[in-house]
């Protein structure tokens, strides 16, 4: 083989490659880069799943589910701070931020900063059917309590 014809050869195959990468490359381009997010509605169960006292946390869907006195509420489990997702804490009673120790009360009240503003309460609702149903993306004034 000629030395002229393998260095042809050679160019070709390294053009063919460099194609092949960026045919790759485009066609990565191209797929939807989507983040599915869980649906903002879930049903969190029925009244009778919270006496007076209960706080559940769906980690899901980011969001407490509270039996109150009368009733059951909700709220975001999302820190205003700075968006951190917080936890309750059964034996002190107070829902905590782990990333720059927030507190809230069980509802909502900033009890130590930094967090700027109170914990969201969002919309629940009872479906009809005996379940209790939360929707995160629909918030509710404070103090709003499903009575059941
Ligand atoms: S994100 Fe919760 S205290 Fe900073």
């Amino acid at each position: 083989m000629k030395r002229r014809d393998f260095l042809t050869m050679a160019g070709v195959g390294a053009c063919a490659c460099a194609a092949a990468g960026a045919g790759v490359v485009t066609l990565d381009f191209l797929q939807p880069k989507v983040l599915f997010e869980p649906p903002t509605r879930f049903v969190a169960g029925t009244a009778l799943e919270f006496p007076e006292g209960t706080v559940r946390f769906d980690r899901e869907h980011r969001a407490y589910v509270i039996g109150a006195s009368g009733g059951v509420y909700a709220m975001t489990a999302v820190c205003t701070h700075l968006g951190c997702i917080t936890r309750f804490l059964s034996d002190e009673n107070v829902i905590a931020c782990p990333c720059h120790g927030s507190r809230f009360d069980l509802e909502g009240n900033v009890v130590h900063g930094p967090a700027p503003r109170p914990l969201p309460w969002i919309e629940i609702k009872p479906d009809g059917a005996g379940n209790l149903v939360v929707d995160t993306a629909s918030l509710v004034p404070a103090g709003t309590i499903v009575r059941v």
